[in-house]
């Protein structure tokens, strides 16, 4: 009788130990799905944060390609003679012609054309230019400074006794793609030789 108490109790503490056993595993179940869930949301948020960092880093990288571009279109300096070597008078026509500066002192950004004669604005911005002639008698001394097809500014002189110098200089705000060029009227000549006599410059002072 006493041994089937004994085999009684021990029965029910099995029982009672299982039963503790299985409650414990439930809950650290319960412990490990909510934990999971926890980490599912983070690393989802921590997905969506690195598409973001993404686009970011991307735009960044963007901008700064740009900048280095626009940089570098920010240099820009020109300064060219008339004559690359030799000595001769240029004119008279009975036409305006441009005058094709073949002597590069500088052509930083390579905006002047000598083919053209002209310099073609590679961003936007606020430019200097001046121009410098010289001529003999007895024609006409006159050259104008042009932005796209509108006189800017003129030198002129009319019958030099024997030589004329005129100077003139403009500070132009040009559009990106503005071309800048100097013309010879009708009737009219320019000399130049090794001294440079006549030429032409610019440069940007600042982008706009
Ligand atoms: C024009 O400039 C040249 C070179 O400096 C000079 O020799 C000449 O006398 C100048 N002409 C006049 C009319 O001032």
């Amino acid at each position: 009788m006493k041994m089937l108490v004994a085999q009684k109790t021990l029965l029910l503490l099995c029982v009672g130990v299982s039963l503790a056993q299985d409650s414990n595993t439930a809950e650290k179940l319960k412990n490990i799905e909510e934990r999971l869930r926890v980490t599912e949301e983070t690393l989802e948020e921590l997905k969506k944060e690195n598409q973001v960092l993404r686009t970011f880093t991307k735009a960044s990288s963007d901008k700064l390609k740009s900048i280095q571009a626009e940089n570098k279109a920010k240099k820009v300096a020109f300064s060219v003679g008339l004559l690359a070597s030799g000595s001769q008078s240029f004119g008279p026509f009975d036409t305006r012609k441009t005058l094709l500066y073949q002597k590069i002192f500088t052509n930083v950004g390579n905006a002047y054309d000598p083919n053209t004669g002209t310099f073609t604005a590679p961003v936007n911005g606020v430019y200097f230019f001046r121009f410098y002639v010289h001529a003999h008698t007895p024609n006409q001394m006159a050259v104008s400074l042009h932005k796209n097809d509108q006189l800017q500014c003129s030198v002129y002189s009319l019958k030099p006794e024997s030589n004329a110098n005129g100077s003139n200089g403009v500070v132009l705000s040009l559009q990106k793609g503005d071309e800048v060029y100097t013309q010879l009227w009708e009737n009219s000549w320019v000399f130049d030789d090794g001294n440079s006599y006549t030429s032409f410059s610019g440069f940007l002072l600042f982008p706009v």
